[in-house]
C-alpha cells in the first residue's frame, strides 16, 4: 500500500489500484456521481459505509511535471499541443453534463496524461460558465513556480488567442475574465 499525495483527502496505490478514502460524504457523493457518468468503467467498487472509491490505476505523469519538463527543455510547442488536448478533454467532460457542470479546480495535479489526457478528482464539480474552465487552466499554468516566466507568458498568449476564437469571446473580455481568475488564485493563496 503507497500513500499517494493528496490534498483533501486519503489516496493509496495498492495492487494497481487507487482507494480513495473521503473525509466528507459530500465530497464522496459528488466525485461517485460524476465518475458514474463521466467515467463509469474506472470505478471499481464503492463503499458507502467507509465512503471509498476503490477506481482503476491511471499511469500517467502529471500535467505539473510534464509542464516543469518542458519549460526546462523549452518545449513550447510540444506543451501548447497537450494544453489543446486537455482543452479537448475539457469540453468532453462538459458535453457529459450538457455544459451545465463545471470541472473547476485547474490543479495541474489532477490532469493525468499518457498519450491521453485523463482528468482526475471530481469532487470539486460545481454547476457554472464552463467558460471559465479553459480560463482558469490558463491562470492556474501561469501561477505555477516561477510564476509568469516567459515560457509561461508565451502559452498563455497562445492559448488565450485560440480561446477567444473557439469560446467566441472577443480577447479584451478574455483577458477581464483570466485577470479574475488570476486574482481568485492570490485571494487563495493568501
Ligand atoms: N485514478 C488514478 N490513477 C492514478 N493516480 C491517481 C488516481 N486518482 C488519484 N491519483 C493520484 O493521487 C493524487 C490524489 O488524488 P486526488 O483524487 O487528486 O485527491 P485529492 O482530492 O485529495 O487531491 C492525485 O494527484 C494523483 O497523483
Ligand atoms: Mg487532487
Amino acid at each position: 500500500m503507497i500513500r499517494l499525495d493528496s490534498k483533501r483527502h486519503h489516496v493509496y496505490l495498492k495492487d494497481n489500484k487507487i482507494y480513495k478514502y473521503f473525509q466528507d460524504i459530500a465530497s464522496y457523493e459528488g466525485e461517485k456521481k460524476v465518475l458514474e457518468s463521466y467515467d463509469p468503467l474506472r470505478i471499481i467498487k464503492c463503499d458507502n459505509d467507509k465512503m471509498l472509491i476503490i477506481m482503476t490505476y491511471i499511469k500517467g505523469t502529471s500535467l505539473l511535471d510534464i509542464l516543469e519538463s518542458c519549460e526546462k527543455h523549452d518545449e513550447i510547442n510540444e506543451f501548447i499541443e497537450i494544453c489543446l488536448e486537455v482543452f479537448e478533454s475539457l469540453n468532453r467532460f462538459h458535453k457529459t453534463f450538457n455544459n451545465k457542470l463545471r470541472f473547476y479546480d485547474m490543479n495541474f495535479k489532477n490532469i493525468l496524461y499518457d498519450d491521453q489526457v485523463y482528468l482526475i478528482d471530481f469532487e470539486t464539480v460545481r454547476p457554472g460558465d464552463i467558460r471559465q474552465d479553459y480560463i482558469a487552466f490558463v491562470a492556474m499554468l501561469v501561477m505555477y513556480n516561477p510564476i509568469k516566466s516567459d515560457f509561461k507568458m508565451k502559452v498563455k498568449k497562445e492559448l488565450l488567442s485560440y480561446l477567444s476564437k473557439t469560446l467566441d469571446l472577443n480577447l479584451s473580455h478574455i483577458n477581464e475574465l483570466f485577470k479574475s481568475e488570476l486574482e481568485q488564485i492570490h485571494a487563495r493563496r493568501q
